[in-house]
């Protein structure tokens, strides 16, 4: 059986998790993770912490504290959130452990065996002030390459290049601000260039990865690999195993990708199997797939690879599906700065399946996507809670409510043209989600919950129950056999209420392609049904925006875009003989149906009395069930200019309170005569 080790980026330990890392590499892969094992392939997530480097140290010098309490609190930070979102992981270590620097100096002694690292004198940045080298962060300076004034020494944040901080223009010490000097010290390379030939084969033969990851690559590998240290003059991270490198330690970016491995050991010896982790490391049918975000680009597609080649053992990553950024309304996340939505202040305020929608939905897999929790609201009560949720919740109240709970069978002769749609829908899914283009899956799985929605009001079973009961039955059987298809390809994305959909339809763990299947277990008693989501508030978007708000403000980032604001204008007056010019009535409804394509419209027949039938095509799909309007009365201004509406003519408006973007239908107080007029 085919194996799939799956990889998320191993966070630093230096603060909590935001939904830009969520967004960048952990949800994506929580999605592939859960995605392949419902396909039932042998599959395992493993992640950890990244605990070592300038990104810990600066932070302990900041706090006044030693890395490893930094570390420690932060492992623990990161860990409940990755639970809270429901981000499983098989194993999530910490790269601070003895078992991952055991791994990491066995790495480096055996290239070191095999000359492909080597000694070398060298001039570095020294802090004549701080009186200590300075690697990495501990400079800024400018890219010699995009002209970026605040690069770090270890890389651009603008164009992604790795540098060293003797690269950097006009250099500064981070943390006092004066002009470093050079001193001579001595430090291990890597010979990176060896590999320029072997990595550009490799990369070429990619086809298959996304166009930005190997774009990246292959320009950096253009202008030429050099052999770089991957040693730093530093008290904490990983010792180098040589007796005369004392006080010398691996360079994080070095350790850090071995915790992949080391973790998957610390995995196997958790199963209490310690050679399981080679089935996946050693065996050249393992699918390797790393979750990245851009940023980290360079080091999983050139430096990391050529590690493992120069090391021979291991297995090469398969893929690298990096995404790129997303941006908090509009600027960029920064946990220095403290701008940004955290992950343990949202799930407080949102159930765990409405955040992962949320986020799914605007995944940057192309290009750069930007969180507002405005968009949020809108997507999650629109897509997620009206379409999605109303479907299941419909189907299963009214076998609840007028079927006796007793969930009626396909049987054997299923309606041809739901099995069509459904493994239609089903194959495209597959496909999207075998190529890591989660948002396209998620669209589409929505507009097959669409056509459901579309498939019940067809069925009107809210009519047949009465005239032809075998009708209901069979409209309701199709529409659970749609459930149970939603539910399981929802799964990877709202894993909480497709576990509550199958508990409701008596499925134990089903399997990927179970939903093309419209069995249910013999005699199923639905019950207790409940709708498995709740809409976000206006008021909780709006205090979520006044969050990100002042926290901009105290970062010094001009504010997000305001809210459009309503005008406050003074109330115009209008002549009552204009008012009289408007021709309201109320009708009746006799007939009501969705508008083909249209998420938010109905089609209506009003009766306005005396043969007046009119249709009017109205924007209440979100709110009511074309079931529940026919024979309901309403209110309707009867002499708007007739306006095309997707092709139908609409004659005439009717009048509802718009509650928080809801419509609510108004009704006269007790039955009149149709057509009667309202002044
Ligand atoms: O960018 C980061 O947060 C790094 N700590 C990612 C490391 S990924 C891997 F190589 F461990
Ligand atoms: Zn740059």
């Amino acid at each position: 059986m085919s194996k799939v080790l799956v990889t998320s980026a191993l966070p630093y330990a230096n603060g909590p998790i935001h939904l830009g890392h969520i967004a960048g590499a952990y949800l994506p892969a929580d999605l592939y993770t859960r995605y392949q094992r419902l396909q039932g392939r042998q599959v395992i997530h493993i992640g950890g912490t990244d605990e070592h480097g300038v990104a810990i140290t600066i932070r302990a010098d900041l706090e006044g504290k030693h890395p490893r309490e930094i570390v420690d609190y932060y492992y623990g930070e990161i860990k409940r959130a990755f639970d809270a979102l429901r981000i499983d992981f098989d194993n999530f270590s910490r790269t601070s452990l003895p078992l991952h620097h055991k791994q990491a100096q066995a790495f480096f002694l055996r290239l070191y065996e095999k000359g492909h690292v080597y000694r070398k004198d060298t001039e570095q940045l020294y802090c004549p002030k701080c009186r200590r080298f300075l690697p990495d962060r501990y400079v800024v300076g400018t890219c010699p390459y995009c002209g970026y004034e605040q690069a770090r020494g270890d890389q651009c944040e603008k164009c992604g290049r790795w540098l060293e901080p003797v690269q950097l223009v006009n250099p500064r010490c981070a943390l006092c601000g004066s002009t470093p000097e050079l001193r001579s010290t001595f430090h291990y390379f890597f010979k990176l260039s060896a590999f320029n030939e072997p990595l550009r084969r490799w990369l070429e033969s990619k086809e298959h990865w996304k166009p930005n990851v190997r774009r990246l690559a292959l320009e950096w590998i253009r202008e030429g690999l050099r052999d770089r240290a991957i040693t730093r003059d530093l008290e904490w991270g990983v010792p180098v195993p040589l007796p005369e490198a004392e006080g010398k330690v691996l360079y994080v970016w070095f350790d850090a990708p071995i915790g992949y491995i080391s973790s998957t050991i610390e995995w196997a010896q958790k199963q209490g199997r310690p050679d399981l982790w080679k089935e996946y490391w050693l065996d050249p049918d393992t699918k390797l797939v790393h979750f990245i975000g851009k940023d980290n680009i360079v080091f999983h597609a050139l430096i990391w690879p050529a590690m493992l080649m120069a090391h021979g053992d291991y297995i090469l990553p398969t893929d690298i599906p990096a995404n790129e950024f997303l941006n908090l309304m509009g600027d960029k996340f920064s946990t220095s700065r403290n701008y940004a939505v955290w992950v343990h202040d949202l799930t407080r305020r949102f159930p765990v399946d409405m955040i992962r929608f949320g986020i799914a939905r605007i995944l940057p897999e192309k290009k750069d996507a930007d969180f507002d929790p405005r968009t949020f609201q809108t997507m999650v009560n629109t897509e997620l809670v009206n379409n999605y949720g109303n479907f299941v919740n419909r189907t299963l109240s009214f076998v609840e409510r007028y079927l006796g709970g007793k969930a009626p069978r396909v049987g054997s002769d299923p309606d041809p043209e739901v099995r069509r749609t459904l493994e239609e829908a089903h194959r495209e899914v597959t496909e999207y989600l075998e190529t890591y283009e989660f948002r396209k899956a998620l669209m589409r799985i929505l507009a097959l919950s669409d056509v459901a929605n579309a498939y019940f009001d067809r069925g009107e079973p809210w009519r047949t129950r009465k005239t032809d009961p075998a009708a209901a039955q069979r409209t309701l059987a199709h529409c659970l056999w749609y459930v149970k298809a939603l539910s399981i390809l929802m799964a990877p994305f709202t894993p909480e209420s497709s576990e509550q959909i199958w508990r409701h339809l008596g499925l134990d763990r089903p399997g990927w392609k179970d939903g093309l299947d419209p069995t249910l277990p013999e005699g199923l008693q639905i019950q207790g049904v409940r709708p498995p989501f709740r809409k976000i508030q206006d008021r909780e978007t709006e205090e979520l925006i006044l969050e990100i708000r002042s926290r901009a403000q105290q970062a010094g980032i001009s504010a997000p875009q305001e809210p459009e604001k309503t005008e406050e204008k003074p109330m115009e007056t209008v002549k009552f003989e204009e008012f009289k010019r408007l021709d309201i009535r109320v009708g009746t409804i006799r007939a009501a149906e969705p508008v083909p394509g249209a998420d938010r419209l109905l089609k209506l027949q009003v009766d306005l009395g005396e043969g007046d039938l009119r249709t009017l095509v109205a924007g209440i799909k979100t709110a009511y069930a074309p079931e529940e309007l026919v024979g309901r009365q309403i209110v309707v201004l009867a002499n708007l200019e007739p306006r095309k509406i997707r092709g139908i003519v609409s004659q005439g408006m009717l009048l509802a309170a718009v509650e928080d973007g809801t419509p609510v239908l108004l009704r006269p107080d007790r039955p009149v005569k149709e057509g009667t007029p309202v002044s």
